[in-house]
């Protein structure tokens, strides 16, 4: 039976091209700033986000990591979403290597942070008691907001706002190229309101390994600095980096198809009983749904789809996800809704 993996856009694997540029890659030492292909792969990268300089590293997490660390000294602060990746995901890193300190408000359905929430939240600098805000946290796409894409306009209310405090922002950008796609505007201007941005290589993009931080050229100096503290510098790193140019020159104008997939995903869950999911809030390749009560609870349902070959992630008692990617088709979405239907009969 073929397995239908709707779990993550992380289960995506090299394309044909990417493994065939990945044997050809040109390799240097990259910690020595030698590798032509990671080079090459970071000129375009900050090029795509109209950024002066760029630095690949090893995962998202890591990403997002070196650009806290080199925007906030022990013991500043962050604003972020109190479902920021950042926050949920990454092993509490900030606060664990940086002794950064995290400060959540709420993120709205849309994945936006309220700029009222944001500004109550910033700290008074004149007051000793206080830990120094430094930085805003943005994530766009917002993963656990179901894929819900920040707007240009939206950012620069942000903008204005850190301007008027003088706070950096950091956008986690992993899945910025769906962003792009879906609001039909370059990356660019999806990252022009951000000091710094990271984003994967290795999610819609499929390639297999690595992300980049991109921002301006003294941004990066700090990065690179900090990804090598993490002990991110990885030597010939361009065999990864190769299949990254790839995934940035041909799978990008196709994140188009997963959004379509997703929708169609979206629409023919929302017909069934016991799931509540409005299709008009996924603009993206990321769905979440509520199980109704009467309907059996998350793993339940989630153990109900493996057993029919399709794969979806548990995210909440009653709550499931599931990501369309490079490799889900048409028909593929049609099992899932197919395999659902039979869950909930
Ligand atoms: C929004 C967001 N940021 C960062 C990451 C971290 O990426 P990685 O898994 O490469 O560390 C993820 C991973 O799913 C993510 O969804």
């Amino acid at each position: 039976m073929r397995i239908v993996d709707l779990r993550s856009d992380t289960v995506t694997l090299p394309t044909p091209a990417m493994r065939q540029a990945m044997f050809d890659a040109e390799l240097g030492d990259d910690v020595m700033g030698e590798d032509p292909t990671v080079n090459r792969l970071e000129t375009m990268a900050a090029a795509r986000l109209a950024k002066e300089a760029a630095v690949y590293v090893p995962s998202g997490t890591m990403a997002n990591l070196v650009c806290l660390l080199s925007h906030c000294a022990r013991g500043e602060e962050a604003i972020m979403g109190q479902m920021a990746h950042t926050f949920l995901f990454e092993a509490g890193g900030s606060a664990a290597v940086g002794g950064i300190h995290p400060r959540t408000v709420p993120n709205q359905p849309d994945g936006t942070l309220e700029l009222g929430d944001i500004e109550a939240a910033i700290r008074d600098p004149n007051n000793p008691h206080y830990p120094a805000t430094r930085l805003i946290c943005l994530e766009n796409t917002h993963n656990r907001c179901s894929g819900a894409v920040l707007t240009p306009a939206y950012m620069a209310q942000v903008r204005a706002l850190a301007d008027r405090y003088d706070l950096k922002i950091h956008l986690d950008g992993a899945r910025i190229f769906n962003a792009s796609i879906a609001l039909g505007v370059a990356a660019a201007e999806v990252a022009r309101d951000a000091d710094s941005v990271s984003f994967c290589l290795s999610k819609g993009l499929s390639a297999p390994v690595g992300s980049l931080v991109c921002g301006s050229a003294e941004f990066v100096r700090q990065a690179r600095r900090q990804r090598k503290v993490l002990g991110g510098g990885m030597r010939q790193a361009g065999v990864l980096a190769a299949a990254g140019i790839v995934a940035l020159e041909t799978m990008v104008d196709r994140l188009a198809n997963d959004h379509a997939n997703a929708q169609r995903l979206a629409e023919g869950l929302a017909r069934l009983p016991g799931i509540v999911l409005d299709p008009a809030r996924i603009q993206t390749n990321i769905v979440i749904w509520e199980l109704a009560p009467g309907a059996p609870p998350a793993a339940g349902f989630a153990a109900g789809m493996a057993a029919q070959g399709v794969k979806v992630g548990v995210v909440g008692p009653r709550r499931i996800r599931a990501v369309t990617h490079y490799g889900i088709e048409t028909d593929d979405v049609d099992r899932a809704l197919a395999a659902a239907k039979e869950v909930l009969r």
